[in-house]
């Protein structure tokens, strides 16, 4: 995908050095000298990420980014400066259109494509929060679209039993004028066709199922994702251990499922990195009328101080946080697995609960109910909480 980029500066020698630094980028660049010029390639090319420079003859560079947010909610904004401003910089960050700021004059231009790359990366991750959030919305609506549909199918079909049974009741009666029983035929032709709309509501229903909350196997869901990543373990030198068992029926959004195992495998993944023997298991199965999916690492750990935080939106240990020349910093992240899997979990009625031991590994377990039992009734009872994606990094489950 590409990423515009825009830089503003009312400096055109700077602009050219950044043209030069950013040539062998794959994305487009965007390069403005003034306020007024940048709103207007703001208009019209909606950049990802929108560089500043603080002071410029005109409007200044926070001003610039506090109007261009008005225009497009999306982008990540920065901000260059001398170190004499940073007492304005650093408060500006803490507001949220501007995401850092990059000290001038750069020693190495590499520092500056690095944090272009670092942009990048946090508003792809934002974007696909923000898509993860519309199938979540989408998958809630449409669950209670279907369960709607499903009781009112269920009534409409024991009314229409008892129309159709007592007009053959009475078309059986040999005394009916052939008026009357030409009226009773129109009847049941109109009960028939009822009953043909019962029958389409209730393929609806089944449709809306697939894109919102069905009954699914746990296990067979995380075989699934398991296929998915068995090569790529096997290629990182993983030693990838299964112990699944069968599991009752839970009721899901499969798509969503698939997606929070798919963030605990990358985890232990890179949690394993650079050690010399690199172990992940998978378990499922049922205990205290829940069903549980766990992945359990010998990884890096997680300190206890730190535990409380990993649901936090944007918290992560990876890249640019890790220290420097440890296998964490060489990884991607931006800190959104987590803080998303924990909203795929209160939406499904379930939990994550994680254990872990500094240096030795972690384990993290995703908790589900079981399945209420089968049958229009109990089906129309299930119930979703509202989704919420606010952060729950404070409660630690
Ligand atoms: N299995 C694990 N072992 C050790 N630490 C973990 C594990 N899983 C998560 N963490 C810690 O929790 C942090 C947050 O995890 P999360 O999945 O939210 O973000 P991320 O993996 O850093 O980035 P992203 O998932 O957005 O690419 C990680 O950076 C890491 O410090
Ligand atoms: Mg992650």
């Amino acid at each position: 995908m590409d990423h515009p980029i825009l830089f503003v500066d009312d400096n055109p020698v700077i602009l050219k050095t950044i043209e030069v630094a950013f040539a062998n980028e794959p994305h487009p660049l965007l390069t403005a000298t003034g306020g007024e010029a940048a709103l207007a390639l703001v208009q019209s090319h909606h950049p990802h990420v929108i560089v500043s420079d603080l002071r410029m003859e005109g409007m200044d560079g926070l001003t610039l980014l506090h109007h261009a947010r008005q225009l497009d909610p999306h982008f990540i904004g920065m901000i260059f400066t001398a170190y004499l401003d940073l007492d304005s910089v650093m408060q500006a960050v803490s507001d949220d259109a501007v995401w850092r700021y990059i000290a001038k004059p750069w020693q190495d231009s590499r520092e500056l494509v690095m944090a272009v790359h670092n942009a990048i990366e946090l508003f792809e991750a934002r974007a696909a929060r923000h898509h993860a959030e519309e199938q979540l919305a989408r998958a809630e609506r449409l669950a209670a679209l279907g369960h709607l549909v499903t009781g009112i199918a269920h009534q409409f079909n024991n009314i229409n039993v008892g129309i159709m049974g007592y007009t053959q009741m009475a078309l059986a009666d040999p005394q009916l004028t052939p008026e009357t029983r030409d009226h009773l035929e129109h009847v049941q032709v109109f009960a028939k066709r009822a009953s043909e709309i019962v029958k389409d509501l209730s393929a609806f229903s089944d449709q809306s199922q697939l894109w919102g909350f069905a009954r699914a196997d746990l296990t067979r869901l995380t075989g699934e994702v398991l296929d998915r990543f068995g090569k790529s373990l096997a290629e990182a030198g993983v030693h990838l251990h299964r112990e699944l068992r069968s599991t009752p029926p839970v009721e899901v959004n499969g798509g969503l499922v698939k997606q929070l195992l798919a963030n605990f495998i990358t985890n232990a993944l890179h949690a394993t990195e650079g050690r010399p023997e690199r172990t992940i298991r998978i378990e499922s199965g049922s205990d205290g009328g829940r069903v549980f999916v766990r992945v359990v690492d010998n990884g890096c750990g997680i300190p206890a101080k730190y535990l409380g935080r990993i649901f936090d939106p944007f918290y992560t240990t990876k890249g640019p946080q890790a220290p420097v020349g440890s296998p964490q910093a060489a990884l991607p992240g931006v800190g959104l697995g987590l803080s998303l899997c924990q909203t795929i979990a209160r939406n499904h009625n379930g939990e994550i609960t994680v254990t872990s031991e500094e240096g030795k590994g972690s384990a993290f377990t995703f908790w589900l109910p079981t399945a209420e039992p089968c049958g229009p009734e109990a089906k129309a009872a299930t119930r979703h909480t509202p989704i919420s994606l606010t952060g729950h990094g404070d409660e630690r489950r």
